[in-house]
């Protein structure tokens, strides 16, 4: 499975960016391991989190709205965002994952989602933090943390994506916002008790029919 991955992923994107999939692929299956998460999983969601990376804002649109997917006017001005929707597409339907959780931490690589798995936490810090990320002391210190509390970690890379997509005047999509108050939330309250607590309101990862 991993080597058809692979080859498909030499097709239909760039070797820098298979570098980072391979990057986040790693890094996702060791912060599993730390956390005592599913590590084949975690390394498995980070291989696919990237598949639709490449492909034109029109077919992400195609393929977001023939699966169902709502399309809210940052994500029709911006249809990039949904390479992490679509990639989740791809991995059920080119490689037949069927897991859940693999899925949603697909989905959930870009903008995150309140109340986002575990699995999902790991693979969305991944993506922030692989090694090809660069050195900086802001993307260190989310390393460090990122073994310290998940969530604060989680927090930190949504503070990290806001400050650069406002130094650029770019487009915010209100999930990244809703992301970020949800794990500052968590990470308060695990860091205080040491405990992991779910917001009851908020609904679980959305998962691929
Ligand atoms: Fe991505
Ligand atoms: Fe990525």
């Amino acid at each position: 499975m991993r080597d058809r991955i692979l080859a498909w992923l030499e097709k239909n994107v760039p070797p820098s960016r298979i570098e980072h999939i391979l990057g986040v692929e790693q890094m996702a299956s060791n912060l599993a391991s730390h956390y005592h998460l599913d590590a084949d999983k975690a390394a498995q969601a980070g291989l696919l989190h990237d598949l639709a990376k490449y492909f034109r804002p029109k077919q992400l649109l195609q393929m977001a709205i023939a699966e169902g997917i709502e399309i809210d006017p940052i994500l029709e001005a911006n249809p990039h965002l949904l390479h992490a929707d679509v990639s989740a597409i791809v991995a059920r339907d080119e490689f037949g994952v069927t897991e859940p959780e693999i899925l949603a931490a697909i989905q959930n690589h870009t903008l995150g989602r309140p109340n986002m798995s575990e699995l999902s936490c790991v693979v969305f810090l991944a993506d922030t933090i692989e090694p090809g990320r660069g050195d900086t002391p802001e993307l260190n210190q989310i390393r460090d943390i990122s073994r310290e509390n998940l969530y604060k970690a989680v927090w930190l890379a949504s503070d990290y994506a806001l400050q650069h997509l406002l130094s650029k005047h770019r487009l915010i999509h209100p999930r990244t916002i809703m992301t970020r108050n949800w794990a500052l939330l968590q990470g308060s309250k695990s860091q205080s008790a040491n405990v992991e607590t779910v917001d009851r309101n908020q609904p679980r990862d959305r998962v691929l029919a």
